[in-house]
């Protein structure tokens, strides 16, 4: 089977040449197949979020290769890579502009890759496939579409955001930890939320999460960082079966290291 993603020897140094020099990514490979749902862990620092720069291309690799579907996008901008490749940050924020209503901002993302704006405002068609979208959500916004979405909880925010990072299917959706911003239970319903996408569109996603419970529940491999690079690598059957000490005890064999209990939340 060949990848969807090819992440290939990828290096990254920050503020090369300098007191502050700081190899960031050092050397990172990732064959992504198709509909993998992948979870990433690693401490504060490890290389997750260049690593998702580097991939959504807001920050270019120094050395080795990233193919999409076998073709280099190394050198593509960010505002190309984004037709393809859609993300979901941490800050509620981040995800849909605040004085444009749910609708509005649904048909923004409903029109990626293609020429025309928002300039014809929103198609009575387009409205009909927004509201059956966001039904599914079960958050009630059907009901509140000409809202500016400034006035929508976090919790919804991220929900709508993640509708829209797959209205128009992602070849590969991009998770940065977007649910640690939220209270507990409500960061449960984001995940809970994502699992049912990722699997309703048969989506092919990278999720990184701070919690190690989050990341065995859910996805079919699982990713650690380490010091730029990938230490542990478990899928299929071995996911399925893994527990936090399993996942202790591979970090520790695969790093040397132990794992300081601050660096992650269990
Ligand atoms: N744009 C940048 N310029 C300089 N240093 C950066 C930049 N982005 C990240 N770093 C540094 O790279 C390291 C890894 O950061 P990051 O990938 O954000 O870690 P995390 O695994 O916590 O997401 C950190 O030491 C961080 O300070
Ligand atoms: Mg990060």
């Amino acid at each position: 089977m060949t990848s969807i993603l090819s992440i290939q020897d990828i290096h990254k140094t920050f503020e090369a040449g300098t007191i502050n020099e700081n190899h960031v990514l050092r050397g990172m490979n990732l064959e992504v197949e198709e509909g993998d749902f992948i979870s990433i862990i690693g401490g504060n620092g490890a290389g997750k979020s260049t690593l998702m720069n580097t991939l959504a291309g807001t920050l270019l690799v120094d050395s080795g290769d990233i193919l999409l579907e076998g073709k280099s996008i190394k050198t593509v901008s960010a505002a190309k890579r984004a037709v393809d490749i859609s993300r979901v940050f941490q800050d509620p924020k981040m995800g849909t502009a605040s004085r444009l209503t749910i609708e509005e901002n649904m048909a923004v993302a409903y029109r990626r890759g293609q020429k025309r704006g928002l300039s014809w405002g929103v198609k009575d068609s387009e409205r009909k496939v927004f509201k059956e979208a966001l039904k599914e959500l079960g958050l009630g916004l059907e009901n509140r579409m000409k809202v500016d979405t400034q006035f929508l909880s976090g919790g919804q925010r991220q929900a709508l955001t993640l509708l829209m990072a797959s209205l128009v299917k992602p070849k590969v959706l991009l998770l940065d930890e977007h649910t640690a911003a939220l209270d507990p239970k409500t960061s449960d319903m984001v995940m809970d939320l994502t699992k049912k996408i990722v699997e309703k569109d048969k989506l092919t996603a990278l999720m990184i999460t701070h919690n190690m419970e989050n990341a065995i529940e859910y996805g079919n491999r699982l990713v650690m960082l380490h010091q730029g690079r990938i230490v542990v690598d478990v899928k299929g059957e071995e996911k399925a079966n893994l527990t936090v000490q399993n996942l202790l005890d591979l970090f520790h064999k695969n790093s040397g290291q132990a794992l300081v209990d601050d660096e992650m939340m269990l």
